[in-house]
């Protein structure tokens, strides 16, 4: 995806021995870069939300668990550094299922190779990731295709949190059929759900789409329900953090109330993701961990002042408390379809195994 008009990935390597990412709490005001150089920064990095989504925090991870190999390649510190980075987010599987391929590779591997072999397979990773989103983005491109033969006119996609490049390696999940079809001139307008309380969409998703030159309104999350039965939204695509083999899907909070609006407004609804974000050993999204994230999210905004400077604000009644659960699960009952990189299929354990049979 393109930054000041220039293809950029978001996450990249800079030599051998550190990688760079775009540190997303500073959007959409500034852009800004880190340079990864330790394993600690890393975790930090993907804890404190300058790195987010979940096939991005795969790859974040993988680079991490690289550059903690170069210091120490020994099995008990490859251990302790898949433990640690994979204990920063707990929801979305991309995180661990990266790891364990990272842990899995090296420990066969003799000592004095794990480094070279480590910073190779977290770039694979990486280039996988982007390879995935391509195709995810082909695959979704042929329904929104379909939908403008049979409806004409502008299209109308809703899509909640940010699953666009910034949350992947390149090209983004939800958004990556988006994208397509807006180049190839499908007429069409994003509803953005702001995504409280950390306002993915209208930080990140606005941002992307903007300068991707995608037509978006950004809404509150309450409007979704109200656009939908007044037959405004044409289909709903959003990502996902973890898929479990029935079907069922966790994403960002706020996800299942708009499918349950979809599915009572006959609006479709599809889930984007990259096979790294199927969970095949669990067999329902009630068994998914729930990240409880900080009361302050939800207690405080941050914003740009007409002077320019960024301020964080308390917004609620002094002292009260506040709950922030992180995602929610969807029942695969309301998913009307996955969009995968090796094609869409039924939300069901049928569907998935009909794409992967070998997983
Ligand atoms: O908490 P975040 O911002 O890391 O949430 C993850 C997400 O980006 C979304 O849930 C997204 O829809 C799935 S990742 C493509």
């Amino acid at each position: 995806m393109k930054i000041n008009g220039k293809h950029t990935r978001s996450i990249w390597a800079v030599g051998e021995d550190a990688f760079g990412i775009f540190d997303q709490t500073r959007l959409p005001h500034e852009v800004v870069t880190l340079t990864i150089r330790t394993p600690e920064d890393a975790a930090h990095a993907i804890k404190s939300m300058q790195t987010r989504g979940a096939p991005l925090i795969g790859a974040v991870g993988a680079y991490g668990l690289a550059l903690a190999v170069r210091n120490d390649p020994s099995d008990d510190a490859i251990q302790h550094m898949v433990e640690m980075l994979a204990e920063t987010r707990p929801t979305a599987i991309n995180l661990k299922w990266a790891l364990w391929r990272m842990r899995g590779l090296l420990l066969n591997q003799p000592r004095d190779k794990r480094a070279a072999l480590a910073w190779a397979e977290a770039a694979a990773i990486a280039d996988e990731d982007a390879a995935m989103c391509e195709a995810i983005g082909r695959n979704g491109l042929e329904i929104i295709r379909d939908l403008h033969r049979k409806k004409g006119g502008k299209l109308n996609i809703l899509t909640h949190c940010n699953a666009g490049w910034l949350a992947t390696v390149d090209w983004g999940t939800a958004l990556a059929p988006i994208y397509m079809a807006h180049d190839e001139g499908i007429p069409l307008h994003v509803f953005v759900d702001e995504t409280r309380p950390r306002n993915q969409g209208a930080s990140l998703t606005a941002f992307e789409l903007g300068a991707h030159g995608v037509a978006h309104t950004i809404i509150a999350d309450n409007a979704g329900g109200h656009y939908m039965m007044n037959g405004d939204v044409d289909m709903c695509v959003v990502g996902t953090d973890r898929v479990t083999a029935n079907g069922d899907v966790a994403n960002k909070i706020g996800t299942y109330l708009k499918a349950l609006a979809a599915k009572d407004n006959g609006v479709p609804f599809y889930v984007a993701l990259p096979s790294s974000t199927i969970d095949w050993t669990l067999s329902s999204g009630r068994d998914i961990p729930i990240e409880e994230r900080s009361a302050d999210e939800v207690l405080k905004m941050t914003g740009r002042t007409p002077s320019g400077s960024v301020l964080t604000v308390e917004i609620a009644a002094p002292g009260s408390p506040a709950a922030n659960p992180g995602f929610d699960v969807t029942p695969a009952r309301l998913v009307t379809g996955f969009i995968t990189e090796r094609g869409t299929c039924a939300a069901t354990e049928q569907g998935l195994r009909s794409l992967f049979p070998a997983a």
